[in-house]
């Protein structure tokens, strides 16, 4: 287990004092040696996405990852089971694989001396052997082959790791927040998901948790967006209200929604960080319907059940610390902290099995509209994430204001809904980073 080393009682009283009920310190954001430590605990220690299972369909398919900065391959196992490996060879600490993906086949081959691994990490070989007789090699950590992680959890596709042995299991960690990966699985008349296409990746001058916060943070759309969203509105003003919409100005339009609006979509969080916003409905309740798409789930679910499961169109959902997903447009981010104030933002599209191409097309057209590098309103917010990385280095004030809607009754609770404009999904989150920043010790 990675282990701080400093004097554990120094950094609990340290990190307790950058969050507070209602307000965070600015180091959480621009404090290189908070980072550091967040690294090595926090990621270590809470449960974070690291690829889907239909990356990898075949034995020996992988893929790469990383949590809190440490080198992963997520591979499948010649017994179909999913491994989570340290990517660094046991002998000197190369990586064993270099690509995104790829499949390695039975065995896993270091680029340098060529020593050999199964894929569930074990050592299978090394060259001239004779040349360890007598040593101590078989005995030590790099006799034992690759670090394979302990916990992992498939869930409806998505593979999710923790590093340390600590804290909640699985499901005690996001416990009633998984409905929403439900919902976008259950959105397949087959009940399943697969990622389509490749990557959309961009780089975020900014701090990872700046990120995360503006996914239920409803009170910037209808300004932020205003010269995006608001320039597609303005391009449809006066059109007849039964002219039928173009997808781009259907998903554009609704980021100009009023304060009203958006707080009456309320949200709800969970222990552990996690929420959603659009608890009623949201920017995806009003697109158009596909006939085809809806018949081909009553099939598959019946009547009742299908507009149940098409009824939930929640907006975003954060599963603290790395994935946000889009259930009602099969869209999924991720996150990867690179540095303070460098994060890397990880955009899929997926395809519902079973569903007309009608569907992959709408996701596809978000998916670049809104979280791709050509997006447009994407840009928007990571000009604020910017302005925020950069004014926070001014003084007099060391702290960032959540107390919107605060409540002290919210505290400690488990599950709490609140209206759409709260801030309580940003203190929740940052409660949980308290706690998980220390849980290891
Ligand atoms: S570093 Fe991998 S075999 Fe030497
Ligand atoms: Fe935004």
């Amino acid at each position: 287990m990675d282990r701080y080393n400093g004097p554990t009682e120094d950094l609990k009283a340290r990190v307790g004092a950058l969050v507070q009920p209602d307000r965070v310190h600015r180091d959480l954001y621009i404090n290189p040696e908070i980072f550091a430590l967040e690294q090595q605990h926090f990621f270590a220690n809470t449960w974070n996405y690291v690829g889907h299972s239909s990356q990898i369909p075949n034995n020996g398919d992988y893929l790469t990852a990383e949590i809190g900065g440490r080198p992963l391959i997520v591979v499948r196992h010649s017994d179909g089971e999913v491994k989570v490996l340290m990517n660094r060879c046991a002998h000197k600490g190369s990586r064993l694989v270099t690509a995104p993906c790829g499949n390695t086949g039975k065995v896993l081959r270091c680029p340098y001396h060529a020593w050999t691994f199964r894929t569930d990490g074990s050592l299978l070989n090394m060259p001239v052997r004779e040349g360890y007789e007598g040593t101590n090699v078989r005995e030590c950590e790099s006799g034992k082959g690759l670090v394979a992680i302990n916990n992992v959890r498939v869930y409806r596709g998505f593979i999710f790791a923790r590093i340390n042995d600590v804290g909640p299991d699985f499901e005690s960690y996001f416990g009633e927040s998984l409905s929403s990966i439900d919902n976008m699985a259950d959105r397949s008349p087959e009940g399943e998901l697969e990622i389509a296409g490749g990557c959309l990746r961009y780089t975020h001058a900014c701090n990872w948790k700046m990120f995360v916060e503006n996914l239920n943070d409803t009170m910037h759309p209808m300004v932020v967006h205003e010269s995006s969203a608001g320039t597609a509105v303005k391009m449809w003003m006066g059109k007849p209200a039964d002219e039928p919409k173009p997808m781009a100005i259907e998903q554009f339009a609704p980021f100009m929604s009023d304060y009203k609006f958006f707080d009456d979509m309320g949200v709800r969080v969970f222990d552990n960080g996690h929420s959603f916003s659009g608890v009623k409905f949201s920017i995806h309740s009003k697109y158009s319907g596909v006939p085809a798409y809806e018949e081909a789930m009553i099939k598959a679910y019946g009547k009742e059940r299908a507009h149940e499961i098409l009824g939930l169109t929640r907006h975003n959902t954060v599963y603290f610390p790395n994935l946000t997903i889009k259930g009602a447009i099969q869209a999924i981010r991720v996150v990867r902290p690179v540095a303070v104030d460098k994060t890397i933002i990880e955009s899929w599209t997926f395809r519902l099995k079973g569903a007309p191409k009608q569907l992959l097309e709408r996701t596809a057209m978000y998916s670049r509209l809104i979280n791709s590098p050509f997006s447009v309103v994407g840009h928007d917010d990571l000009h604020a994430y910017r302005g925020i990385q950069q004014g926070l280095h001014a003084s007099g004030n060391d702290w960032i204001s959540l107390h919107r809607n605060f409540d002290p009754a919210e505290i400690g609770q488990a599950d709490v809904t609140a209206n759409g404009t709260s801030e309580i999904s940003m203190r929740n989150q940052y409660r949980a980073w308290a706690k998980y920043m220390t849980m290891s010790m």
